[in-house]
């Protein structure tokens, strides 16, 4: 029976891991799976609500009245799709407050893992390659200075007319990294395992290049050892 392959591709946000992951994903015909649009579904889902990050009873509750399900590269909360809708800058200001509670990320540990369903997966988030899929058969966590990543989440703001500055998006990219990298479970960490690549000076085509170059040489490896 064909094992099927996992590729992870974490990083911090705006280091190009969604891009880079789709891109990849199509090219090599893998499944995607970007389980930072389950997070923010499930902060959007929260907010809509009015519930506090702090108050961990209500959210429990709360979850057991969420149904996610991911189609085609959509996103749905309860039947209404929110693809576009967890991009607001609402939902990126909240997010790392709810994705750093215990009780949201073991129900989502789940979910994550069943989509895999036995197909080739492109896994992209903050704990791909640590928590979520630790014997994946690739790790690549991207990387690349904060300055960088807010300008490429500005401008794909800007492409949206999602009216804010410069400076509110890097205060947030800083923001985020600090929350994610510091949290107690699943810290935004490279894995042991995982191939470092630094984005700054690369263009969208020159990392997809890489790491669809990194893709193939591994399978290329696993064919010669098992010949
Ligand atoms: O990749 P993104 O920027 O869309 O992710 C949004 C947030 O979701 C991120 O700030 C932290 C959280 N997240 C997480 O905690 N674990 C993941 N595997 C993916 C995202």
């Amino acid at each position: 029976m064909k094992k099927c392959k996992i590729i992870t591709i974490d990083g911090p946000a705006g280091s190009g891991k969604s891009s880079v992951a789709k891109r990849v994903a199509r090219e090599l015909g893998f499944v995607y799976l970007d389980s930072g649009a389950i997070y923010r579904a499930v902060t959007l889902f929260l907010l809509q609500r009015s519930v506090s990050p702090n108050d961990v009873s209500k959210i429990e509750e709360c979850l057991k009245d969420l149904d996610l399900e991911v189609k085609d590269q959509q996103i749905y909360v309860n039947g209404e799709n929110v693809t576009e809708a967890i991009r607001s800058p609402q939902v990126d200001e909240m997010v790392s407050l709810y994705s750093a509670l215990p009780v949201i990320r073991s129900s989502l540990l789940a979910l994550q893992r069943e989509l895999q369903d036995c197909q080739d997966l492109i896994a992209e988030g903050r704990d791909m390659g640590t928590v979520v899929f630790p014997d994946a058969d690739l790790k690549i966590f991207l990387k690349a200075d904060a300055k960088t990543r807010a300008i490429r989440r500005w401008k794909e703001l800007m492409e949206r007319e999602v009216d804010i500055s410069f400076d509110d998006v890097y205060y947030q990219i800083i923001q985020r990294d600090e929350k994610d990298s510091n949290r107690e479970l699943s810290p935004l960490i490279p894995a042991e395992d995982a191939i470092i690549l630094d984005t700054s000076d690369l263009t969208l085509d020159e990392v997809v290049e890489r790491v669809i170059k990194l893709v193939k040489d591994h399978i290329e490896q696993v064919k010669r050892c098992d010949a």
